[in-house]
Formats: C-alpha cells, structure tokens, sequence
C-alpha cells in the first residue's frame, strides 16, 4: 500500500518525507489557498523533495480549460498528476491528457459509477472522499469495497487512492479493504506508530537494563 501526504505545507512534507516511506503529495485549491503561495512555483518545490507522484489540481470548470491548465500544470515537473474533478468536463479531460500521455488523479468521487468511468478513461488514481462521505451519515468504507470489487472484476489497473482520511481507523479499513493509496494529513501519519504498549515496555526494558548495568 501506497502513502501520500494531503499538503501543500512544504515543512510537512519534508518531515513526512524523512520518514522514509512516503510515496506521493497531493495538493488541492483549499490547501494551496490556507499556505496562501503561488500554486506553480509550490508544486515546483515539492517536487524538488518527493520524485513520487504529486498531485496538482486545475481551477478551470469547462474540459477545454482543465485540459489547457493540466498540460501547463505537467510541465513542471515529471512526477505531476493533474486532478481533476469527477465532473463530465473532469471525465473528458481525463481521456483527452491520458491520451498525450498525462497522467490524472480524479477527484471528488462520491459514488462508484464515477470511478467505474473515470477508469474507462484511463485515470492513473481515483480519489474516493471517505471522511466527507461519513459526515453525512453514510459509510465512506463502502465506497472503496464497491470500486475495489469493480476494478477487479475488469482488471482496471486505475489506483484507489482513498482521500479525506480522517483518523487512523480510517487508514487500517482502508489497508483492508485493498485501497492502493491513501493520502493522509501529516497528523494523522505521525499517530500511526503511536501506541502506549510500546513507550510503556521500552520505559520497562531501559530501567531494567540501568538497575543491572548501571549507565
Ligand atoms: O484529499 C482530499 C482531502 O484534502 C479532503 O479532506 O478532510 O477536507 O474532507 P477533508
């Protein structure tokens, strides 16, 4: 399983990147607009630290303009995907980048037809919406069950990239149900190694050690 870092805070993903088991970033309009820097010259940097996948969103609404902004946004760097919304502008778009070799994240999918087709298209990464599915009083997790079984019952080779990881349960259904990505908030990475049992018995295993052989 795959982990991106959801960012477009450069301190984040230099210290999620020293972790040594980072795979990607994705970035989108409202975390590019709370650092309030130039997206272009941002992407560049990130670029500059992770040479995995890194996710850039257009602004434009219409297939003509995202496919104008996506083909600028690729030229940044070899590593860009350019998201787009699972919108039929979105859809139409997707085919017409993939087909200049361009790679895409599809965004915003709420519902399993929209991943059905996204892959039809060629997205190299689906972006299911968990938390925000949740928030409605619906099962995000049935949504990445339903695209899982979808896409491999048709041998899709599209990416599950389980997005709006909210907490760390949210992570381990998404690892069990064969999500192939997650991007996930810096702090929610850094509660993945975290477990009391663990500072507890090293607490123990290192006074032990100092009663017997001192320091
Ligand atoms: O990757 C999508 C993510 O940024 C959305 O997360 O928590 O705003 O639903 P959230």
């Amino acid at each position: 399983m795959q982990l991106y870092i959801d960012t477009a805070n450069l301190d984040e993903i230099k210290e999620a990147h020293d972790l040594g088991v980072l795979d990607g970033v994705t970035t989108n309009p409202t975390l590019i607009a709370r650092e309030g820097v130039d997206y272009g010259k941002r992407l560049a940097e990130i670029c500059e630290v992770v040479k995995g996948p890194v996710s850039a969103e257009v602004i434009a609404l219409d297939a003509a303009g995202m496919i104008e902004e996506g083909v600028q946004r690729a030229e940044i760097a070899e590593n860009i995907v350019v998201k787009l919304p699972c919108t039929v502008d979105g859809l139409k778009a997707c085919k017409s980048l993939t087909d200049r070799d361009i790679r895409t994240n599809l965004t915003l999918c709420f519902q399993p037809l929209q991943a059905l087709m996204v892959a039809k298209a060629g997205a190299f990464l689906v972006s299911p919406f968990i938390g925000r599915i949740d928030d409605i009083g619906e099962d995000g997790m049935d949504l990445i069950h339903r695209i899982r079984a979808i896409y491999d019952n048709y041998g899709f080779e599209t990416k599950i990239l389980a997005a709006s990881i909210r907490h760390p349960k949210h992570m381990l259904d998404c690892a069990l149900a064969g999500a192939d990505v997650a991007t996930v908030p810096f702090k929610v990475i850094a509660q993945f190694m975290q477990h009391p049992l663990t500072d507890k018995g090293l607490d123990a295993f290192l006074a032990d050690y100092q009663k017997t052989f001192g320091r």
